[in-house]
């Protein structure tokens, strides 16, 4: 049933998944009539918090693959699995013949991460009622604001985080591993973060470049144009027809792997209803880090991001009793992304036991 030429077909389509920081942390093997999906520890980020973006990114990639299946006429089923060793298969997916065609699988491809200011009348009830569907069969709940005031609430938490990559070392030097300012690197490596494609004026590839130095940083940080960065990135949230929390009932893989298909199953039925869509992830990767590594921030960093939880859970007040996944902010917007549509060729993501 599962051809081999099919399997690179559907493995093409898991490609095409969102990933935090494009770094396609995925692998695929072909298993008689099964897809077996691994990790990949290499492009996974060592500070990434229970590894909770790497199971969002192939929840992602799996969500693709049992769309894309249903266009060959194939039902998918994912099975989890609960292995520690990471050497071994996180999930399975198998087939059935008999399904019809998910509408989804045309979006496949245009889906994208916009990051381009959005028009900011908010998300029609109807339309949002079909992306508040769109997740419901999955093990994940979304929460909504469409309120200005909470936008300009969102900014100011997300730019009093986000400078933190920058200014705390682990983070800044995990930072400049994944960008890529040149189009030499981005050929090189073909994951990773393009500068170009995070829609930032030219001259700030240049000065971004500077900072990958350590103490050049750390001397731009005390001048707190990290600061100014983060503000100039964080007020496009205030520009959004609304923004909207996924969240999970449990802390682990399965969790967020789950939340990663109703992300992607979201994120299709947005590009499907002709809106644009930008993850914000650093509140609620932050706080769970905090949560889980208690001693990973210095104290003044932990008190800034402990000090957005009572306000970031007065906007979602639902999602009090769960735990955050992921910020999505959304609208309409004429101007089309620059996507960092950069993809690892296929061959490289596919998984080789030590035996093949
Ligand atoms: C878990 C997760 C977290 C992300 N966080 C951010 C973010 O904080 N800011 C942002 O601009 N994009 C974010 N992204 C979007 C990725 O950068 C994007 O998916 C990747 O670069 C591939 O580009 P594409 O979505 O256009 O295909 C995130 C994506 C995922 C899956």
């Amino acid at each position: 049933m599962l051809t081999e030429e099919l399997f690179l077909a559907l493995v093409e389509q898991a490609s095409l998944a969102p990933s935090a920081d494009n770094m396609q942390p995925w692998e695929f093997r072909r298993k008689n009539d099964s897809i077996e999906v691994y990790c990949s520890p290499l492009r996974m980020l060592p500070t990434d918090a229970l590894s909770m973006f790497s199971w969002i990114s192939i929840g992602a990639a799996i969500q693709n693959i049992v769309l894309a299946a249903t266009k060959y006429n194939l039902c998918a089923k994912v099975i989890y699995k609960e292995v520690e060793d990471t050497t071994e298969p996180v999930a399975v997916i198998t087939f059935s013949i008999g399904t019809t065609k998910s509408a989804l699988t045309d979006f496949i491809r245009i889906r994208n991460t916009n990051r381009n200011p959005f028009q900011l009348e908010s998300i029609e009830t109807n339309c949002m009622e079909r992306l508040n569907q769109s997740v419901e069969k999955f093990d994940a709940r979304i929460h909504w604001t469409t309120d200005y005031k909470h936008f300009k609430q969102m900014a100011y938490m997300d730019a009093h985080s986000s400078y933190i990559r920058l200014a705390h070392k682990p983070l800044h030097d995990e930072l400049f591993h994944i960008l890529r300012f040149t189009t030499k690197e981005v050929n090189e490596k073909h994951y990773g973060l393009t500068f170009e494609s995070l829609e930032v004026p030219t001259i700030a590839v240049r000065f971004a470049k500077q900072l990958r130095y350590w103490s050049i940083n750390q001397m731009i940080s005390n001048l707190g144009i990290g600061r100014l960065v983060a503000k100039h990135l964080s007020t496009k949230l205030m520009r959004a027809g609304g923004i909207c929390l996924i969240t999970v009932s449990r802390r682990n893989r399965i969790a967020y792997i789950e939340a990663g298909r109703a992300i992607e199953q979201l994120w299709l039925t947005v590009t499907a209803e002709g809106l644009s869509a930008q993850p914000y992830g650093v509140l609620p990767q932050y706080f769970t880090k905090k949560d889980i590594e208690p001693d990973f921030f210095p104290p003044l960093y932990k008190k800034a991001i402990t000090a957005h939880e009572k306000p970031f859970y007065s906007i979602f007040p639902n999602a009090k009793n769960e735990f955050p996944a992921l910020v999505l902010r959304l609208g309409r917007t004429d101007k089309p992304s620059l996507r960092s549509d950069e993809r690892l060729p296929i061959e490289e993501i596919i998984h080789k036991t030590s035996k093949e």
